[in-house]
């Protein structure tokens, strides 16, 4: 099978730029500022959780936590609790760690240079690239998940992206397509951004016969017929089913929750006991939850404890309802705390 990438359409780059000025998105609230902490902090937004999220919780983040000074002296409970609903929180941690250095190792100022920005916790290589490009105008390219996809179909890359070095042969193509200046090169990376998300999109599917795709009538993909099978990944991710039993303590209109060591899944945030000694008068089953992550299905089972007489101490607390929604709480404690609410008044 041939490896090398064959040639992409002509002048790319400034065929790209122009549909991105009339079709590519424009007055996200990111796109306003070259601020580095916002530009930062949307691309890390981004990496997981789509735009229509990121447009509700962007500003709200910011809001919370306004300034880089104010992020990294926050407490990682304060930051959970605000990145709470996201999922992914291990970018929550890292978006702290990394503030926390950016503020005390570089002096309030986050570096200009991808290799110096690589070495931050949960910046990788193509968010680094981001960042060097829409905040300090560098000529850097990006290639996430979106980017990999148009330059595998665009150019009929037959490459195996679970190699690295394939994966490889992508990032120099990606470099050779950059365009010149910082203005070409803001538009173009956001160009390509755009392209892959609302044009050449994933699940098999190209919209360019319903929409005007800029590269229509030389994508190698598209004459191939091909579009279902690039970009190639022969590694799947395996995912491991996972059985967790949840306790929840209820009493007096409140709830018991417990704060999570730092490690493993949920790591700092604030889950029901998986273990429970204490006697109780009743239980009661709530229907279990399936809960999917990148690596794990989990299925959640999931008792009522009414009556246990729990202490607060170092791991446990006792909250109200309203409490415990405020506090940094995976999607599925938040589910069984709504449904908790809603069975309240016949418990
Ligand atoms: N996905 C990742 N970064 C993005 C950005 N800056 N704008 C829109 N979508 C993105």
């Amino acid at each position: 099978m041939p490896k090398e990438i064959n040639r992409f359409p002509k002048h790319f780059a400034l065929r790209l730029i122009d549909w991105q000025k009339k079709s590519g998105r424009h007055d996200l609230p990111w796109q306003k500022s070259t601020d580095p902490y916002r530009v930062w902090l949307s691309e890390i937004m981004l990496q997981q959780t789509q735009v229509a999220t990121v447009l509700e919780r962007y500003p709200r983040f910011l809001e919370r936590f306004p300034t880089l000074k104010s992020l990294a002296l926050a407490s990682q409970d304060e930051v959970l609790a605000e990145w709470s609903g996201m999922g992914y929180y291990s970018r929550a941690r890292n978006l702290h760690r990394c503030a926390q250095i950016v503020w005390h190792e570089w002096g309030g100022q986050f570096p200009e240079h991808v290799d110096d920005l690589i070495t931050l916790p949960g910046i990788g290589r193509s968010t680094a690239a981001a960042i060097a490009v829409f905040s300090f105008g560098k000529k850097e390219a990006i290639l996430d998940g979106n980017v990999k996809r148009v330059l595998s179909r665009l150019s009929g890359f037959e490459g195996d992206l679970s190699k690295s070095g394939d994966t490889q042969l992508l990032w120099d193509a990606a470099e050779q397509l950059l365009p010149e200046t910082a203005q070409q090169l803001r538009s173009y990376t956001q160009g390509l951004m755009d392209f892959g998300a609302t044009l050449c999109v994933p699940k098999a599917k190209c919209l360019s016969d319903s929409q005007q795709c800029p590269f229509a009538l030389e994508c190698k993909a598209k004459q191939e017929k091909r579009v279902l099978e690039l970009p190639r990944k022969m590694k799947r991710v395996k995912v491991q089913d996972l059985t967790l039993e949840w306790y929840i303590p209820v009493l007096a209109q409140k709830v018991y929750l417990q704060k999570r060591d730092e490690s493993g899944i949920w790591a700092g945030m604030w889950t029901f006991p998986e273990q429970l000694n204490k006697k109780s008068n009743s239980s009661l089953e709530l229907e279990p939850l399936v809960h999917v992550l990148t690596h794990r299905r989990l299925q959640i089972l999931r008792t009522v404890v009414l009556g246990a007489k729990l202490k607060d101490d170092a791991v446990g607390r006792w909250f109200t309802y309203e409490e415990a929604l405020e506090q940094a709480i995976p999607k599925p404690v938040k589910d069984t705390l709504k449904s908790l609410m809603k069975l309240a008044v016949t418990l």
